[in-house]
């Protein structure tokens, strides 16, 4: 009898060897892969439907298939052109990491079942506690991304500040904010009615007074707000809240003071960041992604908590099936502080990186980051009728061609038809349409923005 989910010890090493192959080959031809590859993608994606398979097929056409035609239609978002949306990295190490902890599948939901390595992952959120500039007692979890550690943040505030009866409950936030802290609002239960999405300035930051007289307003009109957002770092713009203004509203009406740093966060590692973010210190909860600015790849977020006991409070629940829970601060089960039981053992692909490399090499990155978007942005006020509409905060900025939006839109169009980098837009407040440009991830260097600026340079004169 054999076993073919059981594979030997020379088959494991041909399934890694081959499938190793066509990974190198994919990384080092990123630079020359085109910046976004989806003409016909959807069609083809399309054709890919098929029953359930019963017989299996060569495994070297599987790996044909996925690297010769399903990966390449996409856009290229490991790549130093994907200067879209909130890039991500794609850290060649952490998937070192996953393969291995994949591959010995230890269970770290609890952990009386491997106190080790739920340490190190424990140790990963201590760092990130480290990095926000968070005292002592202060907690945190790791989570797939942004969008779930927006909403765990959201549910240790609602439990930590409001009856089980919490419709009366309002929240606070910048018409600017990431829509998945609506979103997480909506889920832990709040109408989208009791969100105040407020009017920002001309930099789009959250406007105080329009905060302070929202507060009021609603307190009057009973309602209880609990619950102030702010972004370090919107997508929009890379706009960063005034924080410490924030936190000093939020102290004055006794509310939660959830900051968005799922982009900017882990700036907080340079001494620009630092500066920009100040006041981040004094939020109840934090999140960060470091998919984004730790260039992991995709599937790691965090949320960091001030008073790790909240975190706990909000989702600790024991049944009799379970293993004892730890008792001491010092050690932690996952399990008690997020909604998740059963979990992949994320920590090893930010522990391994961190360990291996120390901080240095990431706050590097982030420090040539923050030049990079300095130098693309006194390129593009020399180029005739450009104006930066966001001056960039941290490395996200936004401009326009003087003239309407079809202009812009079209000049878009033939910036990412070169393919060498891709942008993407977003409207403004007031109706504008413009486009960003966010300078993230760890392959994007000096000669990959020159690139880009040469291509926009290029797209401005066709249109002259
Ligand atoms: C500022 C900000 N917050 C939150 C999120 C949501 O994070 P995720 O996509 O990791 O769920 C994003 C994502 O792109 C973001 O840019």
């Amino acid at each position: 009898m054999t076993y073919p989910l059981e594979p030997d010890a020379q088959e494991m090493r041909h399934l890694v060897d081959e499938a190793m192959q066509r990974i190198i080959a994919h990384i080092e031809s990123l630079p020359s892969q085109p910046a976004m590859n989806v003409e016909g993608a959807t069609e083809y994606a399309r054709t890919l439907i098929e029953p359930l398979p019963q017989r299996g097929e060569a495994y070297e056409s599987l790996l044909d298939f996925l690297f010769r035609d399903a990966i390449p239609r996409s856009f290229t978002a490991a790549g130093p052109g994907y200067l879209a949306y909130v890039p991500g990295g794609g850290l060649f190490h952490s998937a070192v990491a996953d393969l291995i902890a994949d591959a010995v599948n230890r269970y770290v939901g609890v952990c009386a079942a491997a106190p080790a390595l739920v340490q190190l992952e424990a140790n990963v959120v201590r760092w990130f506690c480290e990095i926000a500039g968070y005292p002592r007692g202060a907690g945190g979890v790791l989570t797939s991304g942004g969008s779930l550690a927006n909403f765990t943040g959201v549910v240790t505030a609602r439990k930590a500040l409001l009856p089980d009866d919490f419709l009366r409950g309002t929240l606070y936030c910048s018409n600017q904010i990431h829509h998945s802290f609506q979103k997480a609002a909506n889920l832990a239960g709040f109408p989208y009615a009791n969100i105040r999405e407020l009017p920002v300035d001309e930099t789009f930051r959250i406007r105080i007074d329009a905060l302070d007289e929202a507060i009021a307003r609603d307190r009057r009109d009973g309602w209880t707000p609990f619950l102030i957002a702010g972004s370090a770092g919107t997508t929009g713009t890379g706009a960063v809240d005034d924080l410490e203004a924030l936190a000093h509203v939020a102290r004055e009406n006794e509310m939660w003071f959830h900051v968005d740093g799922a982009y900017g966060a882990l700036f907080m590692l340079t001494e620009r960041g630092r500066a920009a973010l100040r006041g981040i210190e004094q939020a109840d909860s934090i999140i960060l992604d470091p998919h984004k600015t730790l260039f992991l790849p995709f599937g790691t977020g965090a949320v960091l908590v001030k008073d790790a006991r909240t975190l706990r409070r909000a989702h600790s629940l024991y049944a009799d099936y379970l293993p004892a829970m730890q008792q001491e601060d010092e050690l932690v089960d996952f399990c008690e502080v997020s909604p998740e039981l059963s979990r992949d053992f994320r920590g090893l692909r930010v522990w391994l990186p961190l360990k291996l490399f120390g901080i240095v090499p990431f706050r590097e990155q982030l420090d040539e980051k923050l030049d990079l978007i300095q130098h693309a942005v006194e390129e593009l006020r020399r180029i005739e009728g450009i104006e930066i509409v966001a001056e960039p905060q941290l490395t996200i900025t936004a401009f326009r061609l003087r003239g309407d939006d079809a202009l812009n839109r079209e000049l878009l169009q033939r910036i990412n038809a070169r393919k060498r980098v891709m942008l993407t837009p977003t409207t403004l407040p007031d109706g504008r349409f413009v486009i960003r440009i966010a300078i993230v991830s760890h392959r994007t260097h000096r000669d990959r923005v020159d690139m880009m600026l040469e291509d926009i340079r290029a797209s401005v004169q066709e249109m002259s």
